[in-house]
C-alpha cells in the first residue's frame, strides 16, 4: 500500500507579515510537526502550490528554511499566487523539469504520480498547461504502462458551482482529452479553491482539499455567481490529504490538522488590507 501526503495553499508571507490575519508560517509549522508525528510513514510530501501569498522571494526563503523540517522527501509545484521567476531563483532548478515548470513524475513502488504546475502568469488567477506540459503529461502517461496513475496539480478540473469558477484550468479539456487516452488515471487532486470537493469531470474522478490556509463555505444555490458573490464563512482549519492507494483501489483522506473553531471576521476580506 502507498501512503503520501498532499499539502497545499501553505500561502507563505515573509516574516513579520499576516495573510488575512493568518501566521501562514506558523500553520505550515504545524502541518509539519502532524505529518512528522502522524505520518511518518508516508513516501513523500507534495506541496500542491500556492507556497507563496503573493510570490515574494522572502517568503520562499522561509518556506526554504522550513523544509528540512519535514522528515519525508518534499516534491513542490506552482499555484496562482506563485512566481515561477522568485520560486526558482530561491529555491534552484532542480525543482523544474525539461518543461520550465514545477512538473514532476514520481515512480513509487507499482505506482506513478505525476506532478503538474499549473501557474501561468498571463491567466489572471486560472491555470492553464503550455504545450511542452501537455507533452510531458503526455509521455509521462505513456511511460507508465499499465501503473495506476494519480495527477496532482493546482487549479481544479471543472466548474464547482462556486465564486471561483472564472479561474479553474483553462485548457482542462486539453488536459482530459489526454488523460482519457489511458484507462489507469485513478484520481485528479487539486487545491486552489480552499474547500473540500469530490466529483467527475468527462469520466475523469477528481477532488480538491481545503489547504492550509483557511477552509471556505462555498456559496451555493444563489443566482449569478460571481467572483464577487460573498464567501459566508471562512473558517481556520487547516487540511491536508493522506493518499493511500494499491493496485485495486485509491483512497483519498481530508485530514483537518488546526483546531476547526476559528472563524474569520469578514473584515480581515476588506480587499485593501493584505
Ligand atoms: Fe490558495
Amino acid at each position: 500500500m502507498l501512503k503520501f501526503i498532499i499539502l497545499s495553499d501553505l500561502h507563505l508571507v515573509p516574516e513579520g507579515k499576516l495573510s488575512h490575519g493568518l501566521d501562514t508560517a506558523e500553520r505550515f509549522e504545524l502541518a509539519i510537526s502532524f505529518v512528522n508525528q502522524h505520518h511518518s510513514d508516508a513516501a513523500f510530501v507534495i506541496i500542491n502550490g500556492d507556497l507563496a501569498d503573493h510570490g515574494e522571494p522572502a517568503a520562499y526563503e522561509r518556506m526554504k528554511a522550513m523544509l528540512p523540517k519535514l522528515t519525508a522527501d518534499t516534491y513542490l509545484t506552482l499555484g496562482n499566487h506563485d512566481n515561477r521567476d522568485n520560486f526558482i531563483t530561491v529555491m534552484g532548478k532542480d525543482h523544474v523539469a525539461e518543461t520550465g515548470c514545477a512538473d514532476h513524475v514520481i515512480d513509487q513502488g507499482d505506482q506513478r504520480i505525476i506532478v503538474l504546475d499549473t501557474k501561468e502568469p498571463e491567466a489572471g488567477g486560472a491555470g492553464r498547461l503550455s504545450e511542452a506540459q501537455l507533452a510531458f503529461l503526455s509521455a509521462a502517461l505513456e511511460g507508465a504502462g499499465e501503473k495506476p496513475v494519480l495527477i496532482v496539480l493546482h487549479h481544479n478540473i471543472t466548474f464547482l458551482g462556486v465564486p471561483t469558477d472564472c479561474i479553474i484550468l483553462e485548457n482542462r479539456d486539453a488536459f482530459i482529452d489526454i488523460v482519457k487516452r489511458h484507462d489507469n488515471v485513478r484520481q485528479v487532486i487539486s487545491g486552489h479553491v480552499h474547500m473540500s470537493t469530490s466529483g467527475n469531470y468527462r469520466g475523469v474522478p477528481f477532488c480538491t482539499i481545503a489547504g492550509g490556509h483557511y477552509n471556505i463555505e462555498p456559496t451555493l444555490g444563489a443566482p449569478d455567481i460571481t467572483f464577487q458573490t460573498p464567501v459566508p464563512r471562512r473558517e481556520g482549519p487547516g487540511q491536508l490529504a493522506v493518499v493511500l492507494s494499491d493496485k485495486t483501489s485509491t483512497v483519498v483522506h481530508m485530514e483537518n490538522y488546526i483546531d476547526r473553531h476559528l472563524v474569520m471576521a469578514p473584515a480581515l476580506f476588506d480587499m485593501h488590507r493584505s
